[in-house]
Formats: structure tokens, sequence, C-alpha cells
């Protein structure tokens, strides 16, 4: 090694004048990096790169409010986030009203046991209902999503509401998933929250399954008592009516509906009484948005299976 100067390059076109500095060593590298004029770029590998000046992070933090509530959440930085195959390293918009109606609503949460499905990597509709509920379990199917969920808890949550936030890795369909779950919690969910959880076609009937299995019921009528799935979405590639049907396949019946474009076709006024605080109203953050609120009901396979015993 001659000082680098062996990779010296002047750009005639641009008069850009720039080094190579791959194969050296670090101690090499620095040497050569403070020699050379203000002026020279130094072309290096990402190995290098990363030995020099850290691993460079894909992530960045963003601070989200709701209510009173304020978190700040490391999510995938926006330039990453269109190339990335993992939706849940990204905090969705029905996420943001989801957890808006959580904060200013917190009867919805108090006392009760809370899952949530597909939570992405933010967490914030867990953390937010950690804050009434006496049990929140915030899953995903994918790693990432849980490795960062994971982070953010920890960072934004005191510990006694960590301890009442349990992260747990839950791929819909998935029996030993859903074991464990059931392990942490006997009883089953009161509420069962998702949020943009019903683009992929073929998850879809996993979805409904999973939460199937995982609602609280009355153990003597199989009938839930006031407990509910929850799902908030913008509509993509899966239609509403093929929602619907694969909800009543498992037995839920949808109870009221709520649509950001002021659709509304069911006559309860469950959802629209979330939306009673002026505050929340401004909040919506895009009329693409719709509520579908579920109750569970036996379905018809189970009222034969009673009627034959
Ligand atoms: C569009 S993101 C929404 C994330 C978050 N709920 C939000 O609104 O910000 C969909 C989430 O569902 C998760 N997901 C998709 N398919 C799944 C499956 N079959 N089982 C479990 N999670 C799944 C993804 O990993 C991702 O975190």
């Amino acid at each position: 090694m001659q000082n680098g100067l062996d990779r010296y390059t002047v750009d005639q076109g641009t008069n850009l004048h720039r080094i190579t500095l791959d194969g050296e060593s670090i101690e090499n590298v620095k040497k050569i990096m403070v020699e050379m004029p203000p002026n020279v770029e130094f072309d290096m590998s990402e190995d290098i790169a990363a030995e020099m000046f850290g691993t460079p992070s894909n992530d960045e933090i963003i601070d989200v409010c709701f209510g009173d509530l304020n978190f700040k959440i490391q999510v995938l930085s926006k330039e990453n986030q269109h190339t990335c195959k993992s939706t849940g390293l990204m905090l969705w918009e029905s996420a943001r009203l989801m957890t808006s109606i959580l904060a200013e609503n917190p009867s919805i949460t108090a006392g009760r046991r809370i899952l949530e499905l597909g939570c992405g990597c933010s967490g914030v509709c867990s953390m937010v209902a950690a804050q009434f509920a006496d049990l929140v379990v915030a899953t995903d199917g994918d790693a990432k999503a849980i490795d960062l969920l994971t982070r953010n808890v920890a960072a934004n949550l005191t510990p006694k509401l960590q301890n009442k936030l349990l992260v747990r890795k839950l791929h819909w369909g998935n029996q030993e998933h859903i074991d464990a779950i059931k392990k942490d919690n006997e009883k089953g969910f009161e509420v069962i929250i998702g949020t943009d959880v019903t683009y992929i076609a073929d998850a879809i009937i996993p979805l409904f399954d999973t939460a199937a299995k995982l609602i609280s019921v009355d153990a003597d009528t199989g009938e839930q008592l006031g407990s509910a799935l929850v799902l908030c979405h913008v509509l993509r590639r899966v239609d509403e009516p093929s929602i619907l049907s694969a909800a009543s396949r498992f037995g839920f019946r949808l109870v009221d509906k709520w649509s950001g474009s002021g659709n509304r076709s069911c006559s309860s006024s469950i959802i629209s009484s979330w939306f009673s605080k002026i505050i929340l109203k401004d909040q919506i953050p895009s009329t693409a948005l719709s509520i579908l609120y579920f109750q569970r009901v036996k379905t018809d396979s189970e009222m034969k299976f009673i009627k034959d015993l």
C-alpha cells in the first residue's frame, strides 16, 4: 500500500476525486482518510463501513400521540418500506384510528382480557389497551415485527404495564401458537382486535379460525358474553362480502359496521358511540377506513353437534 495512491482516480468530466479502500486493514483506511484532502470521496465495502461507522440502521423513530399518551416507536424507515416484504414493520392508518378510539374510550378495554392479532412492530393499540385492561396479548406471525415490537414495548411502557402486556408469536391457524396463548390465558379473550389484517385472501380463513379458538365464550351456552372481534381496515385485495362470509363460517355475526365515508348499514350504534368525542372526529386519517364489529354465536355445525348429543 502506498498511501492508497494506486487506487486514486480523477474523473475528467466531473473532476471528482475518488479513492477505493477495499482490501485494506481498518488502520490503513483510517490513515488514508485523514491524509486525503477534503474534496476526495471514499469508496469502501459495506463491511469496512460497518466496522468504521457502525452497522447502518434501517429503522427510524416516530413520535405518535393518542390523547395524553405519547409513544416513541421504532419502525422501518420510510425509504426502506417500499422494498421490504414484511408489512409489519410500519404503522398503518387503521392502527392509528383504532388506537385513538381505545385511548378515548377506556370502557372498551377496562378490566378485560385483550388479544391483538397481526399487531406489527408498533404495538400502539396493545400499549394503549394495557393502560386499562387486565391482560393484553400482542401477537404477530412475523419474527422481525415481533423483535421490534418487543423493543417498542420495553421502551414505552413502565415495568408495571409491561407485566400486563405479553408479546407472543402467533401465525394464524398455527395450533402450537394458539395452544401456547391458551396456556397464558385459559379463559379466552373478551376483546380481539385486528387492524389492517384482512388484505391477504388466503389468510382470512385462518384469521377467523384463530379468533374463534381464542375468543372468550360461556362454558355452558357456548355464546359469547359481550366478547367482540373488532377489525379496522382499508379494503384492498379482499372485499367485504368475502370477509363476512369467512366470519360467518366461524360463528362471527356482524353486529355493527362503520365506514369513514359515512356508509352505515347496521342498526347498532356501538361504533358511532366511540366517535362521540369531537377530538376523535378530527383524527380519522382516511375516509377509506372501515370498522367491523363482530360477536360470536354458535355455528350451524356446533348447533347440530349439540342437537345430536
Ligand atoms: C398491514 S400490517 C398491519 C400491522 C398493524 N396491525 C398496523 O395496523 O399497523 C399486517 C400485519 O399482519 C401480520 N400478518 C399477516 N399475515 C399473518 C398471518 N398469517 N399470521 C399472523 N400475522 C400475520 C403481518 O406480519 C403484519 O404485521
